[in-house]
């Protein structure tokens, strides 16, 4: 007889016959039973736990009625072999019924060579942490977005937060973005032009589906966005690079042949410049001319600190060539995963439909209590709060910098959330990261950001939006001294 391994625990509230049930199918899931031998009899059983044999007949029948157990003709219950662990089952098993291969049944996307942006989930534990793209946790606007997420679940907001809205954004949501937000950009729009995303990353996803395919081309900047570009390929279409200087993208002579541009004119990832303007009026002028689209992602634009935001692309943007990507991940956060797009009706009608067969729309209730965030005046209150504090943070990592290294790095552009650093030739910014991690210091390597095979090293990214004040110090000395170390 196979050991039973059933233990009852008369004091519980559970009826007897079901802690026997949910024992013997608990045995059956990690493998207890032999299944070719006879479960216990009713009667052992009910004699070795001292129960009634109703009592162990009742969990029989109910693992009988589950398919967990069989009832062989003369030869008593025995498991049912289906309901074994896998690995119990794989041994006999003859190869070809071994369950299905899933390495050769999923897709291969084009971008299995690319590397991914690894975000280090426990940045905050570093003692000097300066993680590109997180947030200071401390700076968010806690108690308004509370209230507002409370407000949202109650008359006469409740509607719009807990419908299941189909294919539509809040209405409420969309006018705050089109008479708050966008004309701070230069940007008029209509509601049939703004379409709510799961943040920024779903509006370049969206764009993908409806715009690209085998055979088409996409311009980015080279280095750039990462995530971006592994969409792009997933979509199968092709990538090619469009060199970056201190005043932008460069832009080739001809568009001619690249179905869609992709960049950050107002603060270029991951290097900050900003797109000169002579530069942006070329950009237009050239895609008009070869029938190219283009797709401004401004992710980080309030963060500037000297000087005037420059407006944005599509503000100049007569012919409506222009697709425009607005995120909240930078102010408020990048958790929210709140995000929106303005482009031509024709275009937005589309790619709601395509949102629709991901996701349907983005939480009912987030966009209604950003929206009452906006209509109550503290978002714009707590944005300038957030930005005097990045700008503060902005000043001290570029004096640290200035000072702490062994080369003369700079000018940095004055706005974003992070500084691009690149060192001398010889310098190795991907070994120069991971002594800096040993130390306590989290960077984020250059390297990646190149589509060049292989990349340049002596590049690296210094976050600053989530790093105590207090660590920048410190923080940057240690780095300076790993850059000596490494002879740079
Ligand atoms: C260039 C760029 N675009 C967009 C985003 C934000 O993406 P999302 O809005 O999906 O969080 C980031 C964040 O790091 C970024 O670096």
């Amino acid at each position: 007889m196979p050991r039973t391994l059933v233990e009852i625990d008369r004091d519980s509230e559970e009826p007897l016959y079901r802690q026997v049930r949910n024992a013997v199918e608990h045995g059956i899931a990690v493998g207890t039973y032999d299944p070719d031998h006879p479960l216990p009899s009713s009667r052992e059983l009910a004699k070795e736990l001292g129960v009634s044999r109703n009592t162990i007949n009742l969990a029989y029948q109910e693992l009988i009625a589950e398919g967990f157990v069989e009832s062989h003709e003369r030869s008593g219950l025995f498991i049912n072999r289906e309901m074994r662990p896998h690995s119990a089952r794989e041994l006999d098993a003859p190869s070809a019924e071994r369950g299905i291969e899933w390495s050769r049944r999923i897709r291969t996307f084009a971008d299995r060579e690319l590397p991914h942006l690894e975000k280090q989930a426990d940045w905050h534990r570093y003692p000097y942490p300066f993680p590109a793209g997180q947030i200071d946790v401390a700076a968010f606007p806690a108690r308004s977005w509370s209230r507002c997420l409370r407000e949202a679940l109650f008359h006469p907001h409740v509607f719009a937060s807990l419908q299941d809205s189909v294919g539509s954004d809040d209405p409420m949501l969309v006018e705050m973005i089109r008479k708050h937000l966008l004309p701070s950009r230069g940007i008029q729009a209509s509601p049939e032009e703004i379409l709510i995303t799961v943040g920024s990353q779903q509006g370049i996803d969206l764009l993908a589906r409806a715009l690209l395919g085998p055979g088409q081309r996409v311009g980015v900047e080279d280095p750039g966005y990462l995530d971006a570009r592994h969409i792009f390929l997933r979509a199968d279409a092709g990538v090619t690079g469009f060199p970056v200087d201190g005043a932008g993208v460069r832009l080739p002579e001809s568009l001619h042949g690249v179905d869609l541009v992709y960049l950050t004119p107002s603060h270029q990832h991951p290097t900050n410049a900003t797109l000169h303007i002579g530069r942006r009026r070329q950009l237009l002028w050239l895609a008009a001319r070869s029938g190219t689209i283009v797709v401004e992602d401004d992710y980080d634009s309030e963060f500037r600190y000297q000087g005037s935001p420059t407006p944005a692309l599509k503000a100049l943007d007569t012919a409506g060539d222009v697709v425009y990507l607005g995120t909240f991940s930078k102010f408020l956060s990048p958790g929210l995963r709140l995000g929106y797009l303005v482009g031509p009706p024709e275009l937005v009608r589309e790619l709601r439909l395509a949102r629709r067969y991901v996701n349907r729309h983005p939480s009912g209730q987030l966009q209604r209590a950003l929206a009452l965030l906006i209509s109550s005046g503290e978002y714009q209150r707590a944005m300038r709060r957030y930005r005097n504090r990045l700008m503060r943070k902005w000043s001290l990592v570029c004096a640290a910098v200035r000072t702490q290294f062994p080369w003369q790095p700079g000018p940095f552009p004055p706005g974003g959330v992070s500084l691009w650093v690149s060192g001398p030739p010889e310098l190795d910014g991907v070994r120069l990261v991971e002594l800096a991690a040993q130390r306590g210091v989290l960077v984020e390597r250059g390297d990646i950001f190149f589509l060049a095979d292989p990349p340049p090293r002596n590049h690296f990214r210094i976050g600053f939006a989530a790093t105590p004040v207090a660590a920048i110090d410190p923080g940057l000395r240690i780095l300076g001294e790993v850059a000596r170390q490494l002879g740079s």
